[in-house]
């Protein structure tokens, strides 16, 4: 059985200390060992965040990488970088990145690689939006995010990468997908990965649901047989409502 995991996406907040929520976390999330807890703060939190969580299972995520080393590249941080701040986990291509600053699917492409050459494990995130669902075109849309995501990658890269499936329209709206919509697209991306790679890797790989997950409706979501935990953002920011979150997933294991 594959084992939830549970990330909270902090995205740019909260604005001022980020201690008083890890404290929080720290006590919450205590016991929970039967899943996969992980935070992504921002960068500026991130040396916080895992001296601070470093005695507890709770894993450190960085929001975003450059593929580059080092060099003239102002405002962007390396994969050594985020490793040396405590991260072992990115999220690549959050739809917010796809939006926001013109991240495409090669430029995906590049951090993904980038990240797995440096022992960051990735936190792909893939998605149609509101537009493309209407149309009618999601599966193609997930289909060419995750190749173009993938290209280039060998199942021997891949394990323990996550993948999130994160509807653009569920993101901060309020509007989560409902389960069986979820699973449709869960059970769609197990398949690409059977078919592109093994049903070893289709098995074990975790694909975790985004978009507006909160306390009451994350059991649902749970329990959909391709649904493998969640990427939280709005909901992460109150440590209460991310444990009831957790603790909806430890109670089907
Ligand atoms: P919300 O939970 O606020 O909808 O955000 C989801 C998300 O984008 C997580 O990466």
């Amino acid at each position: 059985m594959r084992k939830y995991f549970i990330a909270g996406n902090w995205k740019m907040n909260p604005l001022s200390d980020p201690l008083p929520l890890l404290r929080e976390l720290k006590v919450k999330l205590v016991g929970m060992n039967n899943i996969d807890l992980v935070v992504a703060p921002p960068f500026t939190a991130l040396h916080q965040a895992s001296e601070l969580l470093r005695e507890t299972p709770i894993i450190i995520s960085a929001q975003h990488l450059f593929w580059e080393e080092k060099g003239a590249f102002t405002g962007e941080i390396s994969a050594s970088m985020l490793k040396v701040a405590g991260a072992d986990y990115v999220i690549i291509g959050h739809s917010e990145r796809r939006q926001y600053f013109s991240e495409t699917d090669h430029s995906v492409n590049l951090r993904l690689k980038t990240a797995l050459n440096n022992g960051l494990t990735p936190i792909l995130c893939l998605g149609e939006t509101e537009d493309e669902r209407e149309r009618g075109i999601t599966f193609e849309v997930i289909e060419r995010q995750f190749k173009g995501a993938l290209s280039g990658c060998g199942e021997s890269d891949l394990p323990g990468f996550i993948i999130a499936y994160e509807p653009v329209w569920a993101i901060g709206t309020g509007k989560t997908a409902q389960p069986a919509d979820a699973q449709e697209v869960h059970e769609f991306l197990r398949r690409l990965l059977r078919d592109h790679y093994s049903s070893a890797l289709a098995d074990t790989t975790r694909i975790i649901y985004g978009g507006s997950v909160k306390p009451d409706n994350a059991a649902g979501l749970f329990k959909q047989v391709d649904i493998d935990g969640a990427l939280v953002g709005g909901a992460s920011l109150s440590a209460e409502s991310f444990a009831q979150i957790a603790k909806a997933s430890m109670e089907l294991v």
